[in-house]
């Protein structure tokens, strides 16, 4: 069975690329490279195109049986500041992709979605019956492709799979892949990069938040954690398939947190990385960022129930794999 990994040149498509292969999958890559790398794609069948493209994706669709979609932006402070990027390829973009595998034939669509869509709820942990009321474009982006994904579910008898993520974290076991972001603005990487002797400080966004230290916390999922998750709901989707009865017309839309159920302060961040790397993490107490809620941490009950998932990696292994692909990268770039 084929697989269009849409964005899997990118930080999770490139571990979901990876997943699926080792589970007997064919995987193809789709990407423009826009943000994705050439490197995390080695060794897959790479075709570039945007989503928007409708005739470069055609040929692609038509070879595989699934699509993943992972190829959007995603810098929450970004989306504040410049919607219409946004807007554009989260939105438009990804409408034209879902419109094109529909036209293909395509019928089991897997969907990157984030805890983005629940804004700031009023309840942790978080369930997915938590109303969805985003708080920034990013997430309002992700809340209207679920909305579509429901609607074309009911109406052309699409099976797709909405997977909100957490705080996606670490990087391949092997330390081959791992999370590449230019510029990098995510707290586990930057933690690391501070614990170097010349590297620069880490800035603690607030500790005067409502939460045990202060600091703001989140619940990081190892990306291998992620993309096991990923080959999950294309079995789960496969099932469906199979048991669907032919003048069955909708279509089932299921939605799932992905999250490991633990939360972990910032300052509780810095500890790890600093175990990790065996080196002070140098920082400095600044300000708020804007935005940024006191804290998500998922239930993933209903990811274990329906999927039979559960996150298998803890904090210790999300810091050790991000520092290892940290070092690599250092000595590639070295070498
Ligand atoms: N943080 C710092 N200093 C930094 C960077 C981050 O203190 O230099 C803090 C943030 O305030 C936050 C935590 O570390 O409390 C995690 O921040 P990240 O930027 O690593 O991740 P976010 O929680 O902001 O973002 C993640 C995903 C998004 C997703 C969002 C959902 O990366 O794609 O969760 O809220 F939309």
């Amino acid at each position: 069975m084929a697989i269009l990994v849409v964005g899997g040149a990118g930080y999770i498509g490139s571990h979901a690329a990876r997943a699926l292969r080792r589970s007997g999958y064919e995987a193809v890559i789709y990407d423009n490279l826009s943000t994705g790398f050439r490197r995390l794609a080695q060794g897959f069948e790479l075709v570039e195109g945007d989503i928007a493209d409708e005739v470069r994706l055609r040929p692609v669709l038509a070879r595989v049986d699934a699509v993943m979609h992972f190829a959007a932006h995603a810098y929450v402070g970004e989306s504040v500041e410049n919607p219409r990027k946004y807007f554009r390829n989260n939105v438009a973009g990804a409408l034209s992709l879902l419109n094109s595998a529909l036209d293909a034939g395509i019928r089991r669509f897997v969907f990157s979605s984030s805890c983005a869509v629940y804004g700031v709820p009023e309840k942790i942990p978080i369930s997915e019956h938590t109303p969805r009321a985003p708080v920034n474009p990013y997430g309002a982006s992700k809340l209207f492709f679920e909305n579509a994904l429901e609607a074309y579910g009911r109406a052309y008898g699409l099976c797709s799979v909405s997977l909100r993520y957490f705080n996606a974290a670490g990087g391949d076991e092997g330390g081959e892949i791992g999370e590449m972001h230019d510029p990098e603005t995510h707290l586990i990487p930057l933690a690391l990069a501070a614990s170097a002797e010349n590297g620069p400080e880490l800035q603690v966004f607030g500790a005067d938040y409502p939460t045990p230290d202060g600091t703001c916390v989140r619940d990081y999922i190892h990306v291998n954690d992620l993309a096991d998750a990923h080959v999950r709901a294309l079995q789960y989707l496969e099932k469906q398939h199979r048991e669907r009865s032919r003048d069955e017309k909708g279509g089932d839309s299921l939605a799932v947190n992905l999250g490991t159920g633990r939360g972990h302060s910032v300052l509780e961040i810095i500890q790890a990385a600093e175990n990790a790397t065996g080196r002070p993490v140098r920082r400095t107490m600044g300000l708020r960022r804007p935005g940024d809620p006191p804290a998500l941490v998922a239930d993933p009950a209903k990811a274990q129930r329906v999927l039979g998932w559960a996150a298998q990696r803890n904090l210790a292994d999300v810091v050790s794999s991000a520092w290892r692909w940290m070092e690599k990268t250092a000595q590639r770039h070295a070498a």
